[in-house]
């Protein structure tokens, strides 16, 4: 069994009838014959079919979801001497970024059952130095938005949503990327919508932050070799850009099979009685980036999960202020390293494999193994 099958997804039909291979087939073939690599056409139609899907006015296409998250950053203005509340548990990308402008990644703790920040710690942690707060929409749910967005407008401060496990997804009917100042994403193979390589987006309704990311990621170009903006090389590829508009035409579908798959292993558990598993806060979706459950003893689960063939992950077994990169470059937890909820979620939490293709036997065997190595 594997974690993500990635393969499964080419055999798909799209509603024309050609499998997803047949359709990125074709959209290669058109590249290779435009040869416009750079900035191709493929690029200002995949931003305006993703603009149209998240519900917002710009989409700004981009090389990874870290260049989307360091591009909205830069667009904000943060740098040396600001501090950006975020959480400890996610990957390295949230706080690495903030770190690389020179600014102070501070972390408070997460809601113990949705895993994503708790917004009544974040008042706290602000100090007249915060720039911004970035919520991680975590394993496919939102963070809490209204909540978080009350106190940034109450204290003056930029949101951005790091939604490169949530694209997708809603919140009271709106969807992930559209729920603050700037929302990121990335197009890495194994997230909702993956490319065959790397990619992102950055997504806002604020023209100007749309114009400013927009040339940041291009070399802060204003006109041919005329740079108004110091900025990065942040360009999504044309051929990721053509991969990604294929993809799109399957996303539908496997964000309702991902939902689908994802109550059914909660019901399945829970029928058994064991695991703690996933829990959506009122008015959220999750496209279930990852489906992960908390276990006592996750060494030994994973080590008998493992002997029956079915792969494990833990999504993150390292909070990020304990990194030692990040530690290098200063980093402050509230309230005197105040995160117990992180770091009991980081000794606790197991991935299973999780993909829309995967059968209601391969999870049967999942679920049958979990509940043997629990009891
Ligand atoms: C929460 C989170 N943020 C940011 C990123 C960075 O995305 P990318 O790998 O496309 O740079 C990831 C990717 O794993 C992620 O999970």
């Amino acid at each position: 069994m594997q974690f993500i099958d990635l393969k499964a997804q080419q055999q798909e039909r799209l509603p024309d009838g050609r499998s997803l291979r047949e359709a990125v087939d074709a959209r290669i073939a058109a590249l290779l014959d435009h040869g416009q690599y750079i900035l191709g056409p493929e690029v200002a139609e995949l931003e305006q079919r993703l603009a149209v899907y998240v519900g917002v006015e710009h989409c700004i296409a981009v090389a990874s979801g870290t260049d989307a998250l360091l591009i909205a950053l830069m667009a904000l203005r943060v740098g040396a001497g600001d501090e950006v509340i975020t959480t400890p548990f996610s990957f390295i990308a949230t706080a690495e970024t903030i770190a690389l402008l020179g600014a102070l990644p501070v972390y408070t703790d997460i809601d113990p059952r949705t895993y994503n920040l708790d917004p009544c710690k974040i008042e706290a942690a602000i100090t007249p130095r915060t720039k911004a707060i970035i919520p991680v929409s975590l394993y496919g749910q939102p963070a809490d938005f209204p909540a978080i967005n009350a106190i940034a407008e109450r204290h003056g401060l930029a949101v951005i949503e790091d939604g490169a496990q949530s694209f997708g997804a809603q919140q009271h009917g709106r969807r992930s990327c559209n729920l603050s100042t700037i929302g990121t994403t990335s197009f890495f193979p194994s997230k909702p919508l993956g490319g065959y390589g790397d990619g992102g987006a950055c997504f806002t309704n604020d023209a100007e932050l749309a114009g400013l990311m927009r040339r940041i990621s291009r070399h802060g170009q204003s006109r041919r070799y005329f740079h108004t903006e110091v900025g990065v090389n942040g360009r999504i590829d044309t051929l990721q850009a053509a991969i990604l508009l294929a993809k799109l035409e399957l996303f539908d579908g496997e964000v309702a099979s991902r939902q689908q798959i994802g109550e059914r292993y909660s019901q399945c558990f829970q029928a058994a009685g064991v695991a703690t598993t996933p829990y959506l806060a009122p008015g959220n979706t999750s496209v279930y980036a990852q489906y992960t459950i908390e276990v006592e003893s996750r060494a030994a689960v994973q080590e008998d999960l493992k002997a029956s063939g079915i792969p494990t992950a833990v999504h993150y077994p390292t909070l990020l202020c304990q990194q030692p990169a990040l530690h290098a470059c200063g980093s402050r937890c509230s309230g005197a390293c105040a995160i117990p909820f992180a770091q009991r979620a980081s000794e606790r939490v197991m991935s299973l494999p999780m993909h829309p293709y995967l059968s209601p036997q391969d999870q049967d065997q999942v679920v049958a193994a979990v509940t043997a190595a629990l009891c």
